[in-house]
């Protein structure tokens, strides 16, 4: 029997060298950026227990009733593959009593995540994101603080991109609002689609992210809640407005802008790349200042957002070039433990090195060198000749020694 070609499954992809490039490039520039703001390293399981993202979520999301990748461990326990960040984050926050620390905690996160959605162009099932949460503080400064931090990362990631603002208040006005909006829907219910018209009394919000005619329309008549914030709530955005505006960042201020999570209150935020075709959010996040109390811990307000690595890829600009390695080059076998010791001390002293290890000829190695672009190759036989791969001019030297002094001092100069 023939078996099989092995593929990797549906929706998910492997990552080549060639991509892992630009991955590792943005992964440094996210913990640079991050990391100066004061967001630690976080990291948590890859699987949770289904119950965290159910009440995490919201059961009546289409993340948690469609898209998770839920399974039975060997104990009968329910467990599910993480579908996002931020409830994990929480259950850890309470789990370790971080509310004992200084607050705000601020926490950085990169790593996979799992949602069972029909694959297409900057849509998986697993993918990867960069993601922060600021956690025991409900100062608007966190809030603009992480838009900005989001903003500057997607720049210098060349991604362009529409920032779209909106606030939901709190749990009390949105239920006030959400019952008026359910009239609203219900009086002019023969014109909706047959799927709003279904979630009318779960998740009666969702029908401003509808792109059916008859429910846009009905939608553009709709009562809109950021006309109904407290005066708490009214203040708190105007707040976050004024740090955005003093920075300087443009954005749209969106009262439809609807988030695919249960979980936010207050300001809500999207990155949108108009590149990136259908699946246009490049980020997005918001402030969850009920979420912790509702996973059971003390209550604790968060801010927060996650932004898709492969979308940042695919709408952003390629990465800068990587350093150009020296090849060492060897003349016959008796030379080889020399040029693999020649290598190791040229890394050793901060170069980027790489040394001949398929058994190529002369000639072979000389234009492998040019294919690595290799800026110099240090040719190690009876003697050892350094050739310098720009001006092509080649120089003997004395000893391995030498060979490092030549070629760390032509780094300085050309870097
Ligand atoms: P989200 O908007 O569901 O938010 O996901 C954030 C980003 O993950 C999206 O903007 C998108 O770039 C990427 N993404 C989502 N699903 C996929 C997919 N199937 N394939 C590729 N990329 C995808 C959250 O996950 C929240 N936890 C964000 C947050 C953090 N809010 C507060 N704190």
């Amino acid at each position: 029997m023939a078996s099989a070609k092995l593929q990797a499954p549906r929706g998910t992809f492997d990552v080549l060298p060639s991509d892992g490039r630009r991955r590792d490039s943005l992964r440094a520039l996210a913990d640079d950026l991050l990391g100066r703001a004061g967001y630690g390293s976080f990291e948590s399981p890859v699987f949770e227990d289904t119950e965290l993202f159910a009440r995490g979520v919201g059961a009546s999301t289409d993340i948690v009733q469609k898209e998770m990748f839920t399974f039975e461990d060997k104990g009968g326990r329910s467990l599910t593959l993480r579908p996002e960040g931020t409830a994990g984050a929480c259950r850890a926050y309470v789990e370790h009593g971080m509310h004992k620390q200084p607050q705000p905690v601020k926490l950085r996160y990169w790593g996979p995540f799992f949602r069972h959605e029909t694959p297409q162009a900057g849509r998986y099932r697993q993918f990867a994101q960069i993601g922060a949460e600021a956690l025991g503080s409900d100062d608007p400064s966190l809030d603009a603080e992480l838009i900005l931090l989001l903003d500057s990362l997607l720049e210098r990631s060349g991604v362009k991109s529409r920032l779209r603002l909106s606030s939901l208040g709190n749990a009390g006005t949105r239920e006030a609002y959400g019952e008026e909006l359910r009239v609203h829907l219900r009086e002019r219910g023969s014109e909706l689609s047959e799927e709003v018209r279904g979630r009318i009394d779960t998740n009666a919000l969702r029908a401003f992210d509808s792109g059916h005619e008859g429910t846009r329309a009905v939608m553009a008549d709709a009562p809109r809640l950021i006309d109904r914030l407290d005066p708490g709530d009214a203040e708190h955005f105007a707040e976050v407005r004024a740090l955005l505006d003093d920075a300087g960042v443009a954005y749209d201020l969106d009262p439809t802008l609807v988030r695919g999570l249960d979980y936010y209150t207050r300001t809500v935020f999207e990155f949108e790349s108009p590149s990136l075709g259908a699946q246009s959010g490049v980020g997005g996040g918001g402030r969850y200042d009920g979420l912790v109390s509702q996973l059971g811990g003390p209550a604790t307000p968060g801010v927060g957002w996650a932004a898709g690595v492969e979308r940042i890829l695919l709408a952003g600009s390629a990465a800068p070039a990587p350093e150009a390695p020296v090849y060492v080059a060897i003349v016959d076998r008796e030379h080889r433990r020399a040029a693999f010791a020649l290598a190791r001390e040229l890394r050793g002293a901060g170069m980027a090195a790489q040394v001949e290890q398929a058994g190529r000829s002369m000639k072979g190695q000389m234009k492998h060198a040019g294919r690595l672009d290799a800026s110099t190759v240090v040719i190690v036989g009876d003697e050892i000749e350094v050739k310098d791969m720009g001006t092509g001019e080649q120089v003997p030297v004395a000893d391995a020694r030498e060979a490092i002094a030549v070629v760390t001092a032509g780094a300085a100069i050309s870097g």
